[in-house]
């Protein structure tokens, strides 16, 4: 059985000083050990994207990850990632989509829809299928919710020419 140890993590800019077990998730860690709740615990084995989290830029599942292979790692969580301007532009499309009715499965569609539109500012419909396609969402569909970073996309586009 393995033990409890020390473990740093860089979480949102922050050194988190924490303990975990050898065998703890990455997502055990920032939910249950350091309160950040945004990345929600759905299915706990990597169908359906509710714990997606950035690490080192790109969405990652945190319910496979383990912690300690996320030391020296930069994990970025919604918590984290509200004041970034691509985050404003798809929380305000969210809601003026109505793109969401539960909520549980919205920050992991927004993390992921973030890296999507830090890479690419303006993708197409079928280039948000693709980055969203990890994420299941069981209430709203998936129309509103693509529609819903189609119009961020358009409105930083928008934003970047004014
Ligand atoms: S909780 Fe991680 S993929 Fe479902
Ligand atoms: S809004 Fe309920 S699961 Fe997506």
């Amino acid at each position: 059985m393995s033990e409890i140890a020390p473990i740093v993590l860089n979480v949102n800019g922050a050194a988190r000083h924490t303990t975990a077990l050898g065998g703890d998730t990455l997502l055990t860690v920032i939910r249950d050990q350091l309160l950040l709740t945004g990345a929600k615990r759905g299915c706990n084995q990597g169908v359906c994207g509710a714990c997606t989290v950035l690490v080192d830029g790109r969405p990652v599942r945190a319910c496979l990850s383990l912690a300690g292979d996320c030391q020296d790692r930069r994990i970025e969580t919604i918590e984290g990632l509200g004041d970034r301007p691509v985050m404003r532009a798809l929380q305000q499309a969210f809601v003026a989509a109505a793109a969401f009715q539960c909520g549980f499965c919205t920050p992991g569609m927004l993390v992921a829809a973030f890296a999507l539109l830090a890479d690419s500012r303006l993708p197409s419909e079928a280039d948000v299928r693709r980055a969203l396609s990890g994420n299941l969402c069981r209430c709203t569909g998936y129309k509103k919710i693509v529609e819903a970073v189609l119009r961020a996309a358009h409105a930083l586009a928008d934003e970047a020419v004014a």
